[in-house]
């Protein structure tokens, strides 16, 4: 299919009632992992780089090993800066041909968040790319290990309705419960802001922190107007918890098959459970019976 813009594949989600998995990459195995899901779906997928990871393997690298794939998958792939940080973060994915992008100034005051992503917005839609931004603070730090599900300031509708008009965002990260890393409970999404927020913002609603909340949740956040959900964390750590267990089989040899295909199978695994479960319910006869090998 080809490398895709995000809007069109989160539009067609939200008026749709389903939700398009958005998953962070950092090098060409998790890359794989993602698209290759998505293939033995046949569904869309998000592949994200945030600032660590962009740090970490070079954000153009990270780019072009992204969109080798992409191009030449057979579903839509999207390629989306995650949780830019600033003005200078968005321009440079723009730069290396990423579809979309989105910048993250929620812990600023309102009228200093909506200045500077209505520049960023402004800056995309003139390069053809769409823009995500935040309004209320997700809490848990991005790569916190562990997130009681406090937020620092959960969405208020009205001020995410005035937000998503006066910045032009195509996407809006949503606070209502959520929150990065693995939680200590089981979070409680607050259902009743999200619909208040839905009903006011047209554009698409976006959920980060997914890693650990409920399928049941997940399904009713869709339902209330969710249409792409973010998942790190538990896409990390099935690549760690692989790594770890295959060199403890009985006379491991290490060698490029014996340690990374394993992990790749599981993470590949993991995220098409997610978008099977995130995405429209398709015939039975759309889907592949095995998932192609990445
Ligand atoms: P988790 O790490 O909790 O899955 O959150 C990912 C995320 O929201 C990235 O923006």
């Amino acid at each position: 299919m080809s490398l895709s813009d995000m809007n069109s594949l989160l539009v067609a989600a939200r008026s749709k009632g389903y939700a398009v998995g958005a998953f962070t990459v950092w090098d060409m195995e998790s890359v794989q992992a993602v698209v290759g899901a998505a293939e033995s779906l046949n569904l869309p997928v998000i592949t994200q780089v945030g600032p660590w990871e962009a740090d970490f393997a070079g954000m153009e690298l990270l780019a072009d090993i992204a969109k080798h794939v992409a191009l030449r998958a057979s579903v839509p792939v999207a390629l989306h800066l995650d949780h830019g940080e600033n003005f200078e973060r968005a321009m440079r994915a723009i730069h290396c041909g990423f579809t979309s992008v989105m910048i993250d100034v929620s812990d600023l005051p309102f009228r200093e968040n909506v200045a500077l992503t209505r520049e960023v917005v402004k800056c995309a839609h003139a390069a053809g790319v769409t823009a995500e931004g935040e309004i209320g603070v997700v809490g848990g730090g991005i790569h916190s290990a562990e997130s009681s599900g406090e937020q620092p300031a959960m969405t208020e509708p009205e001020e995410a309705e005035r937000f998503v008009k006066e910045t032009g965002v195509d996407a809006l990260a949503v606070a209502i419960g959520n929150a990065h890393g693995f939680y200590k409970a089981a979070p409680r999404l607050d259902f009743r802001r999200l619909t208040e927020i839905a009903e006011r913002v047209p554009v698409p609603i976006v959920l980060h922190g997914g890693t650990g909340i409920p399928d049941e949740a997940i399904r009713e956040a869709i339902k209330h107007g969710i249409a792409k959900i973010n998942i790190c964390t538990q896409f990390v750590a099935a690549f760690g918890k692989a790594f770890q267990e295959v060199q403890t089989e009985p006379d491991f040899a290490y060698n490029i098959p014996n340690l990374f295909t394993e992990p790749r199978r599981r993470a590949k695994q993991l995220v098409a459970e997610k978008i099977g479960l995130f995405g429209p319910r398709l015939p039975r006869r759309t889907m592949r019976s095995s998932p192609p090998e990445v």
